[in-house]
C-alpha cells in the first residue's frame, strides 16, 4: 500500500513544517511548489503545481496516488484569488475522492464575519466579509459537497520561531519601530504554534474524522495583546506597540475570530496557548 503523503504548498510556512514532521515520522512525502525553488530534502519528491489548472491537479493526484493529501496551498490576495483559493480545492477534492485518498483541507477563521459573542464552534456557518474569506468559504463548501469524508480544518494565526512566521515578523518590526502600523485591540485570534498544528494535522490524517474541526491555539488574544507578548518574548519594549480599533481599518475586517477548540482537545490534540508555548521554548519566564 502507498504510504506517501501529498503536501500541497510545501514551500509555504505550514507546508514546510508539515514536511519536517512527516519526515520525522518516516512518512514518504510528495510536496508541491508554485513560484519558489524548493529545497532538496531527503525523502521528499517535489512537484510543480498550479491550482488554476484542473487537469494538472488530477494528473498529479492520480499519478502519485497518495494515502493522504494535506492541502495547504493558497493565495490570500488577487490576482486569481478565487480561482486558486476558492476553486482549486474543488479539483483537489474531486481527485482525492476518485483515488480514495484521505483529504485534510486547510481553512481559516476569517470565513466568519467576526460578530459572534464568544468563540466559533464547528457548527457555525461561514459568513465572510473579505475577498479572502469568501474564497476560503467557497473552498469549504466545495470540499464538503464533493468529498464529505474529508476533514476541513479551521485554524488561526500560525506562528513559529525557526523560522519566524510573517505575522510575528510584522509585529516585531512594529515593536522595533521599523513599521508604524497599529495593532488592533478588538481583533481576536487564537495564535497556533506551527509545530502543534503540524503534529495535529498528521494525527488527523491518520484518523477518519469527517467534516469541520477547529485546530487553533488554546489562548484567545487580540492582535495588540499578541504583539505585546511577542515584543516581551524578544526582549523589546511592548509599549512601542501602538493599538487601534479595527473600525479605523480602511477595509472591513472580522473582529472576533476566536475558535472554540474543545472538540479537538477532547479528541486528544495538543494545541497549546501562546503563553504556554513561549514559556516552553524559553522565551517567557
Ligand atoms: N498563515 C496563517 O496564519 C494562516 C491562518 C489561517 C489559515 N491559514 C491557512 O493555512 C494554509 C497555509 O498557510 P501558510 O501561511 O503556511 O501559506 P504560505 O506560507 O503563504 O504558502 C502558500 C503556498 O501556496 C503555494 N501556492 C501559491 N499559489 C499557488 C498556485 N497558484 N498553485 C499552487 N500552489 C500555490 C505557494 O507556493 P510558492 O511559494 O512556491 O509560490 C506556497 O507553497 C492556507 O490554506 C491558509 O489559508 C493560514
Amino acid at each position: 500500500m502507498n504510504t506517501t503523503y501529498l503536501i500541497t504548498g510545501g514551500t509555504g510556512y505550514l507546508g514546510s513544517a508539515l514536511i519536517r514532521h512527516a519526515r520525522a515520522r518516516g512518512i514518504p512525502v510528495v510536496a508541491t511548489f508554485h513560484s519558489q525553488t524548493p529545497p532538496a530534502q531527503p525523502g521528499v519528491i517535489w512537484q510543480p503545481l498550479d491550482l488554476r489548472d484542473p487537469a494538472a491537479v488530477t494528473a498529479l493526484i492520480t499519478t502519485v496516488r497518495p494515502a493522504a493529501i494535506i492541502h495547504t496551498a493558497f493565495r490570500q490576495y488577487e490576482p486569481d484569488l478565487m480561482a486558486i483559493t476558492g476553486e482549486g480545492p474543488g479539483y483537489i477534492a474531486t481527485a482525492a475522492a476518485q483515488t480514495g485518498a484521505r483529504l485534510i483541507h486547510m481553512s481559516s477563521d476569517v470565513i466568519f464575519d467576526g460578530e459572534k459573542t464568544g468563540a466559533y464552534t464547528e457548527a457555525d456557518p461561514p459568513n465572510p466579509i473579505t475577498d479572502y474569506g469568501r474564497a476560503k468559504a467557497r473552498a469549504e463548501a466545495l470540499v464538503q459537497a464533493i468529498y464529505p469524508a474529508a476533514a476541513i480544518v479551521r485554524t488561526s494565526l500560525i506562528y513559529g520561531f525557526d523560522p519566524l512566521d510573517r505575522h510575528s515578523a510584522f509585529a516585531l518590526a512594529v515593536a522595533r519601530g521599523e513599521r508604524t502600523e497599529k495593532l488592533f485591540y478588538d481583533e481576536l485570534r487564537c495564535p497556533v504554534f506551527v509545530d502543534d498544528l503540524a503534529a495535529a494535522l498528521l494525527d488527523l490524517a491518520q484518523s477518519d474524522y469527517r467534516g469541520v474541526i477547529n485546530l487553533a491555539g488554546a489562548e484567545t488574544l487580540s492582535r495588540y495583546e499578541w504583539g505585546r507578548l511577542l515584543a516581551q518574548a524578544y526582549g523589546l519594549d511592548p509599549d512601542r506597540i501602538a493599538g487601534a480599533f479595527s473600525a479605523e481599518s480602511p477595509t472591513p475586517r472580522p473582529r472576533n475570530c476566536a475558535l472554540d477548540i474543545s472538540r479537538a482537545l477532547a479528541l486528544g490534540y495538543r494545541l497549546r496557548g501562546a503563553r504556554e508555548v513561549l514559556r516552553a521554548v524559553g522565551r517567557l519566564p
